[in-house]
């Protein structure tokens, strides 16, 4: 069980620049919120899809032992020069030990999973992990962002003095199935590597997924939308939804 070979390869040399600075920015206020209305002296922390390591930096910042887990070794490598703890593991198949006070799975990483038995397996995966007082934090986009933001005909572009980015997105409702594709080029030392990758995803519903958790021993506490890319929180334009689950007790 493996993401496609081409996913979050060549592109994670980018990613942060193109992509994941910007959702930290928003989500970065959305994780302070979430901090203060939940507050735990308890400050063990994994990061489920972790990618570069962006969200395991912010919580290691505010005191938090942090462990992070992806599926692309080029992302997790990434997050390792950063000096942090990471593994490669598939969501779906997670098996560690121990419990965390939070666990999170951030910018649409479970948007990835195309399968309803894939999705109730990383939600399963979740469950022991957790123990009375903790809390899972994930994100997935809002199913309407598909037909108004992944369905848009221009594709996203994003260029710097050593790398150029244009992601195309295209959205077949019917099927329920958006593609990605990334395509571009990055220098280093004077040496240009090329980027061409699909990312695949699919909406999911709130009621699906609220039963889904309630099937793997979790119950939802809280879902809200917001739009980390406009930083505005709680809004009325929300392109994302976040879920606040824990284990059934
Ligand atoms: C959009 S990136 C988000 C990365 C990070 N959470 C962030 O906020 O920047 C999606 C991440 O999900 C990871 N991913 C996709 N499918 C996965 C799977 N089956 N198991 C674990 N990680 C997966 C990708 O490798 C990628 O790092």
């Amino acid at each position: 069980m493996s993401l496609p070979p081409d996913s979050y390869g060549a592109f994670a040399r980018v990613y942060d620049k193109a992509l994941g600075e910007l959702f930290f920015r928003g989500i970065a206020q959305v994780l302070r919120a979430l901090e203060v209305e939940y507050p735990t002296a308890k400050k063990t922390h994994l990061d489920i899809a972790c990618g570069t390591g962006l969200a395991m930096r912010h919580f290691i910042s505010r005191g938090w032992k942090s462990t992070g887990a992806d599926a692309s070794y080029a992302m997790a490598s990434r997050a390792r020069a950063r000096g942090l703890d990471v593994m490669v593991a598939d969501f779906r198949d997670l098996a560690l030990l121990g419990r965390f006070e939070r666990i999170t799975c951030l910018y649409d990483s479970l948007n990835h999973i195309l399968d309803r038995d894939d999705l109730l397996r990383a939600f399963s995966c979740v469950e022991p992990l957790l123990d009375d007082s903790s809390l899972f934090w994930f994100d997935l986009n809002d199913p309407a962002s598909y037909d108004g933001v992944w369905a848009i005909a221009e594709p996203y572009v994003s260029s710097g003095e050593d790398y150029h980015l244009e992601i195309a997105t295209r959205y077949d409702e019917p099927a329920n199935f958006a593609s990605a594709r990334v395509v571009g080029w990055h220098d280093v030392d004077g040496e240009r590597h090329l980027i061409d990758e699909t990312h695949y995803q699919r909406s999911w519903y709130r009621d699906e997924v609220i039963s889904l958790l309630a099937e793997a021993g979790l119950e939802t506490v809280d879902v809200f939308g917001f739009d980390p890319f406009a930083s505005r929180v709680f809004e009325a334009v929300e392109v994302k939804e976040m879920y606040v689950a824990r284990r059934v007790r």
